[in-house]
Parts: C-alpha cells; sequence; structure tokens
C-alpha cells in the first residue's frame, strides 16, 4: 500500500502499463528511478515523487478524442482544444488520474499537469523533481543532456532553468507554437538561481 494510491506500487505499474506502449512505460520507469534520486537529494518525499512519476504518461496514448470529451464534461478552459497532445496528457490527463485511478493528492496531481510546461512560482519542489527526472533519465540523449544532468546534481532550480530555456528555444527554432504557460516558466525562471 502506499499513502498516494488504493493499492500496491505493483498495482498501480500494472494499471499504468496497461494503457501504454512499453516503450512508454519503460520510459516511465526510467523516470521513476531518476524522481526517486533527485526527490532523495532535495528533501522531498520519495514515495510521492515515485507515484507522481508512475503516473505521469498515464494519458499520454488515449486518442484525442478522450481527452476533448474531458475538456467538455469538466468545464475546462475552451482554449485547450486549439492543442494537443503534447499540452493534453498532462493538464488533462491528471483529470484522468483522479477520475480513473483515485489519486487525489493536489501536489501530485499538480506536477503531473506541469510535467510538460513547467510552472512559475507556484510549481513545488515535487514538481520541479517531476520535471527534471522527465527531462533528465537515463534512457533520454540529447545534446547538453550530460551539463543539464550535472547543473541538476547541483542545484534543482539551476535545471529548471536550463530545461525551460532550452526548450523554448527548441520550439522557437522548429516554428512551433508555443503554449503560453512555457513563456511563463520561461520569464519566470530566466532569473532565478
Ligand atoms: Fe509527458
Ligand atoms: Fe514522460
Amino acid at each position: 500500500m502506499t499513502k498516494y494510491f488504493d493499492g500496491s506500487i505493483a498495482q498501480l505499474e500494472e494499471k499504468v502499463a496497461s494503457g501504454l506502449s512499453d516503450y512508454r512505460f519503460q520510459h516511465i520507469l526510467r523516470v521513476r528511478d531518476y524522481a526517486i534520486k533527485l526527490a532523495t537529494e532535495n528533501g522531498v518525499d520519495a514515495d510521492k515523487a515515485e507515484v507522481a512519476a508512475l503516473v505521469h504518461d498515464y494519458a499520454k496514448e488515449r486518442p484525442d478524442a478522450d481527452f476533448l470529451s474531458v475538456i467538455r464534461a469538466m468545464n475546462m478552459d475552451p482554449d485547450l482544444t486549439h492543442w494537443g497532445n503534447y499540452i493534453w496528457h498532462g493538464i488533462v490527463g491528471a483529470e484522468m488520474i483522479k477520475s480513473e485511478l483515485g489519486i487525489t493528492d493536489l501536489e501530485i496531481l499538480d506536477a503531473v499537469r506541469e510535467h510538460t510546461t513547467g510552472g512559475a512560482s507556484e510549481m513545488t519542489k515535487l514538481s520541479q523533481v517531476l520535471f527534471m527526472a522527465d527531462y533528465l533519465e537515463v534512457g533520454r540523449d540529447f545534446p547538453g543532456v550530460k551539463v543539464a544532468r550535472e547543473l541538476t546534481n547541483q542545484s534543482l532550480s539551476a535545471g529548471v532553468r536550463y530545461q525551460i530555456v532550452h526548450t523554448v528555444q527548441r520550439l522557437v527554432q522548429k516554428e512551433t507554437r508555443i503554449y503560453p504557460k512555457s513563456i511563463t516558466t520561461y520569464n519566470y525562471w530566466l532569473d532565478k538561481v
């Protein structure tokens, strides 16, 4: 039994795995390991970090229609319908995690909501841990990943800053639309550390 889910971790893993490809589930297990490490080093409840990591991509492979019906049913911001899976699986996914897995811890749900866009001053340490674990898990390989890991080992907030700056840069380079919350995150963390 865990404090944050009505069942064992093995049961939670099974539920999460049943809705995802093995590729995605293996990523989740690596995020879990990295999240526990970062939580332990930064005074965050490791059990909470483990549950947040295990569920963070719970909704990632759901069809668009599922997200759109939750947005409507829950009266969520109608602007959300103009975005896609990249944004939905965190913000809308958190509602699915709550209703389908029975996870109600507000910090866990907020960490899931923020795991792709980050957040400004409202971002808890738990949310920072999940944000960084998703970016740095050992399967990740991108230019700068080593620097990002070292920086995050020294300072969690320096890691958050690194990630959001580089993500916004990458999105601009690709000429992709940027979700406003990512910009808010960028503006907030730019002069932090
Ligand atoms: Fe994700
Ligand atoms: Fe992920």
